[in-house]
């Protein structure tokens, strides 16, 4: 009843949700109404906990909010004490933490649902299930596309999340990042023995075959030299020359926030969809809210 990562759902699954979102797409129903959602960010958040909060809104729930620089985390109220009292107080609650393993102690210590809006570098699901519903629209597909992923892969919790689902669905997946910032073995040693897939590791920034890139930024407080950080940003902008030689079709998603990994001048272009990626966020985070709603009534 929980979404903690996006091992917790198959591919079955995953495609309910999103055959869902799609019939929710710019619909308001009462179909949870007197129902509240918590929404327990303690992070900073625009799209996840805003879109969360629409959502709710738009099935006919309440929202109660947590701003943890007003409760009595303050007063030094420990994560777990938090969870057991918030879990009487809402019928689901969609969280974020720094910590990574935060949102799965969370669903262990209460009785009603938890959604993981992202722990620490971990796990990002629901953004992975807007990325697949986002590529699914605009290709008609999943399976067979040529998917770039470009950024500090190895810290992007939104990216560790989307290369296992990639993989899953049966895309072709070619990895862009500067040395040292590449996906951790480990989740290639498992989505490689797990599914059968094409995997390509490049330092290059070539953009063309692709029909989908994924950006995400590159962590500049993660280098020691800020010069080094700020050389290799601009390596791996995305700029207008590089889309030069690109499929027709080819689109860019980003999870947002954006901050100068994409030329602003690329915004305004047919191949930039990361505006329209985070508005699906409402569709997809409704799916996902009658979806575990559902599944603790049956
Ligand atoms: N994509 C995403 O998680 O954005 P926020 O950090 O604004 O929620």
């Amino acid at each position: 009843m929980n979404l903690i990562s996006i091992r917790d759902v198959d591919k079955n699954e995953i495609e309910s949700i999103l055959d869902l979102a799609e019939k929710m797409e710019n619909k308001s129903t009462k179909d949870l109404e007197g129902k509240i959602i918590a929404t327990l960010f303690f992070e900073p958040s625009t799209r996840t906990k805003l879109s969360f909060q629409s959502a709710a809104e738009r099935l006919g729930m309440k929202v109660i909010d947590f701003i943890a620089e007003t409760t009595s985390l303050k007063k030094g109220e420990s994560f777990i004490d938090t969870i057991k009292v918030v879990e009487g107080y809402a019928d689901i609650i969609a969280m974020r933490h720094p910590k990574e393993g935060s949102a799965r102690l969370a669903s262990q210590l209460s009785k009603i649902p938890v959604v993981n809006g992202g722990d620490g570098a971990n796990q990002h699901p629901t953004q992975t299930l807007i990325d697949l519903y986002t590529i699914r629209k605009y290709k008609g597909k999943i399976n067979g596309l040529n998917v770039g992923l470009i950024g500090d892969l190895k810290h992007a919790r939104t990216v560790h999340s989307l290369v296992y689902a990639l993989a899953m669905f049966g895309a072709n997946i070619k990895l862009i990042c500067p040395k040292g910032l590449e996906l951790d073995s480990a989740h290639l040693e498992e989505i490689q023995g797990k599914f059968n897939i094409t995997l390509e590791h490049t330092s290059e920034v070539d953009f063309k075959g692709l029909d989908v890139l994924y950006a995400v930024r590159i962590q500049k407080e993660r280098f020691a030299d800020p010069y080094e950080a700020n050389s290799i940003a601009a390596k791996y902008q995305i700029t207008m020359n590089n889309l030069e030689g690109v499929k027709d079709d080819f689109i860019i998603l980003h999870p947002l926030p954006k901050i100068n990994e994409i030329d602003p001048e690329i915004d305004d272009t047919k191949y930039a969809k990361y505006f329209e990626q985070a508005h699906f966020g409402v569709p997809v985070r409704m799916a996902v809210i009658s979806h575990l709603m559902k599944r603790i009534e049956t």
